[in-house]
């Protein structure tokens, strides 16, 4: 589902004396359907950065990203965006989104955006969040006020809504407590189960043992 094919990364910055800063180089991977695969290696080596430049985030300017067997290189942003809403989901490490639209809402927007019923997507909602133990008083409100770990639980619930083919997942249980935690990974098991190929970056090494079925050492890519 994912394959990720001599991909390279450096910033241009331009306080530094050459101008370039280089994270990766030469990196190699691939993650099937169905399995979960686990990105690792110390802090700063570059594992966001991989996951940003499989989302699109960030440029990725040498090498290239299959999803689906598309190489994503080549998509025009509209494509990139149509690619995104119908195929990927991304649960990254903090929550950004547009002030003052409600927790439900946000919820069901994947849902609305793939044709689903209203009724059906407000139920799916509905029944993501109080899995993820978040207090139905908080459905009605933006999250922009919310506590870190609800907030984490709100972005884990935008990202579950689906059954996307690819999912990123950057730290999606950093801040969580343990029952939270346990939800979380009997999701992401639920999710492997229907084919979904995930790719995580956990912290947590009892989360990796559990959830994941390989594991990736990004410093091997390491350009510095
Ligand atoms: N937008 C950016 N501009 C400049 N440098 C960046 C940017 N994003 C990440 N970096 C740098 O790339 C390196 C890898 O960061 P990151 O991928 O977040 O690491 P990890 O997720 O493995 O902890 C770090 O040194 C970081 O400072
Ligand atoms: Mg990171």
């Amino acid at each position: 589902m994912l394959e990720v094919k001599n991909v390279a990364k450096s910033f241009n910055l331009k306080n530094l004396d050459k101008g370039k800063f280089s994270v990766i180089r030469d990196a190699c991977f691939n993650v099937n359907s169905g399995e979960c695969v686990a990105l690792i290696g110390n802090s700063g080596c570059g594992k966001s950065t991989l996951m940003r430049m499989i989302y699109g985030n960030y440029v990725c300017a040498v090498g290239k990203i299959y999803i689906d067997k598309e190489n994503i290189l080549d998509l025009k942003a509209i494509e990139m965006s149509i690619l995104r809403k119908q195929k990927m989901g991304y649960v990254s490490q903090f929550l950004r989104v547009l002030p003052r639209v409600s927790t439900i809402d946000l919820v069901m927007e994947p849902l609305l955006d793939q044709f689903e019923s209203r009724a059906r997507a407000k139920d799916i909602a509905e029944t993501l969040l109080s899995r993820l133990n978040l207090s139905s008083k908080l459905w009605h409100l933006s999250p922009l006020t919310f506590s870190g770990g609800e907030q984490q639980r709100v972005n884990i619930a935008i990202g579950f809504s689906k059954d996307y083919k690819l999912l990123l997942l950057d730290e999606p249980t950093a801040s969580l407590d343990r029952e939270n935690k346990r939800i979380v990974m009997d999701m992401i098991s639920e999710k492997k189960e229907k084919g979904s190929a995930i790719l995580g970056i956990f912290h947590d090494k009892e989360v990796r043992d559990k959830v994941c079925d390989r594991e990736i050492d990004v410093s091997n890519f390491s350009a510095s």
